[in-house]
């Protein structure tokens, strides 16, 4: 059993509360607050019951061009929450805990970076997370911690594992509710139809052989780059164009994709015709009419059709990745349409990371869930489980 912040006594507790608030930044400041928003009910509520909270998260990777410090969370956290959040540029040494000490019931302090130490860039089992220095010099400044940072989960950092084997821990609100909606997929109404699109494509593939092995997908709707993908494997010529994108991808796509139509070629749908680029406009092209000179860019709308008649019957409709490249205008048709067709369903779950972007972006509203985890969003949705959640369990 997985204990909530119901279970929680805050009152005047030093609460670490984890949370996932890597986003993408502009010149190295927050440049989309969806990720900070997500956490402002948990962290509210502990601040309400009086707890010492203690917000501990990542940004970035180490030598990626999204590593920075979390100075400008912190004061973007402090407009959005009620109670006060000041930031401490230390993590775990003598001027995190004096933070620490010093804080009121019903404040909150965003510590440093987690990963600027390198040990929380490694995997660990719980036992060894929580021998790391991060744990074991944080842990005794702390009563409680709560993870809230769902997007994380996937992760075996000491951050996320470490702390339940050291403290008292409790699921935030978050995690709870992220939990509910995607720790149940076998039980969701049937039947279960996966939308998997984007440029990951050996992601979308993995998910696409899980949930078919599992039994857990009654369709696989292909699009995006891994539609592509699932088209070559069925031996249309799509052109040069669109093949190299593919293989610059992954180089064994292709060939996942052919592995996987054998197997269960009457659960997966392939499209019927791309959306390309011609003399700067957008062209549908139907698969008779290929190969083509440019990249496939979307789906036509003859795929979307048949794909929306297929969702209009789901019990469950699981999207991930964007069917198109939705940024451009010309090529948002298939991701706004689908998305659409898709909140038909009697529940409808989007998968985080870029699915959740191109949904705000494209204004599409009406799902059941969006997800705010990517990696972890498509774990779960492919039936597995999280260390992260299973350190929880205890
Ligand atoms: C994410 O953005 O998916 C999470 O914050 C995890 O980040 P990571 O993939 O760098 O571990």
């Amino acid at each position: 059993m997985i204990r909530t912040l119901d279970d929680l006594e805050a009152e005047g507790a030093a609460l670490g509360v984890r949370v996932d608030i890597n986003s993408p930044l502009a010149e190295g400041t927050l440049a989309d607050d969806a990720r900070l928003r997500a956490h402002v009910d948990t962290v509210d509520e502990l601040c309400r019951r009086d707890g010492r909270v203690v917000l501990l998260a990542h940004q970035g990777r180490p030598g990626g061009e999204e590593f920075a410090d979390l100075s400008s969370h912190a004061a973007r956290l402090d407009e959005l929450l009620a109670a006060p959040v000041s930031y401490c540029d230390a993590t775990f040494g003598a001027a995190a805990r004096d933070h620490i000490a010093d804080l009121d019931p019903g404040e909150a302090v965003l510590l440093e970076n987690t990963r600027f130490y390198s040990e929380e860039y490694m995997s660990f089992e719980p036992a060894a997370a929580a021998e790391t220095h991060l744990v074991s010099k944080l842990a005794p400044a702390l009563d409680a911690y709560v993870n809230d940072a769902f997007a994380a989960a996937h992760r075996k950092q000491p951050s996320i594992v470490g702390f339940p084997t050291a403290l008292p821990a409790y699921a935030g609100r978050v995690m709870e509710r992220e939990l509910e909606m995607l720790g149940s997929i076998e039980e969701s109404p049937e039947p279960r139809v996966y939308v998997l699109g984007g440029a990951k494509v050996d992601d979308a593939i993995g998910v696409a052989r899980s949930v078919l092995e599992r039994g857990l997908a009654d369709a696989v709707l292909t699009a995006g780059v891994a539609g592509n993908a699932f088209l070559l494997a069925d031996g249309v010529s799509l052109g040069a164009a669109s093949a190299g994108v593919v293989n610059e991808r992954s180089h064994g796509a292709v060939k996942a994709a052919g592995d996987l139509l054998d197997d269960f070629s009457h659960r997966i749908y392939v499209p019927r015709d791309v959306a390309v680029e011609r003399d700067g406009e957008r062209a549908e092209l139907g698969l008779d009419d290929m190969p083509a000179e440019s990249p496939a860019m979307d789906i036509g709308a003859r795929t979307l059709a048949a794909y929306a008649d297929i969702l209009e019957d789901a019990g469950t409709a699981v999207l991930n990745g964007p069917p198109g490249v939705f940024e451009d205008d010309r090529f948002a048709f298939g991701t706004r349409e689908l998305y659409q067709a898709a909140t038909r369903a009697e529940t409808s779950i989007v998968g985080g990371g870029d699915t959740a972007a191109a949904m705000r972006r494209l204004d599409v509203e009406g799902f059941d869930h969006v997800s705010t985890g990517g990696g972890a969003a498509l774990r779960m949705l492919s039936g597995e489980t999280l260390p992260g959640v299973e350190a929880l369990r205890g």
